[in-house]
């Protein structure tokens, strides 16, 4: 028996100040997004802003649905609208941020498993890792690229 340990690293910060002056305003859009978000049925807004190569910031917020499963999260909105407004740019990093019951939770939410494999393709398909910005009340988390967030992920060279 082998056994694979597969290690992802998450940086955790106190402040915006450790950020680029672009990522201070990815985070301040993402933010400022969730007035945006359709949720009224889980009352979970969710607010995703995508940062592309060329400077342009994208934003998205969830989507929902009477037909629940029809909806969409906000991460798969931003990715999508922004690739389908510059198909040839790469993404570059990716800010989510919630606001539920009243608040920001203290703890950042990170993306669902669709929106990983979303992600990781987008990393794939533009061959440029996606800086995931999770935005909390007090707390910022980073993780460097989105395949380190979907380990044993399924991508095009499965398909070979
Ligand atoms: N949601 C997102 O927008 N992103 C995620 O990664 C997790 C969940 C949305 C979907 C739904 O509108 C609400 O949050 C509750 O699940």
């Amino acid at each position: 028996m082998k056994k694979i340990e597969i290690k992802t690293t998450v940086l955790e910060y106190n402040s915006v100040d450790n950020f680029s002056e672009e990522e201070k305003i990815l985070i301040q859009k993402s933010k400022e997004a969730l007035k945006n978000a359709y949720a009224p049925y889980s009352n979970f807004r969710v607010s995703a802003s995508v940062l592309l190569e060329n400077g342009e910031i994208i934003c998205g917020t969830n989507q929902e649905n009477a037909a629940y499963p029809s909806g969409l999260c906000a991460e798969r909105v931003a990715i999508f609208y922004a690739n389908s407004l510059f198909p040839t740019v790469p993404v570059k990093a990716l800010a989510v941020s919630v606001f539920a019951k009243n608040d920001f939770p203290e703890s950042p939410t990170p993306p669902c498993g669709a929106c990983r494999q979303v992600l990781v393709e987008t990393e794939t398909r533009f061959k440029n890792p996606i800086k995931i910005i999770l935005i909390g009340k007090n707390i910022i988390r980073v993780i460097e690229s989105a395949k380190s967030l979907l380990p044993l992920h399924f991508d095009d060279k499965f398909l070979d």
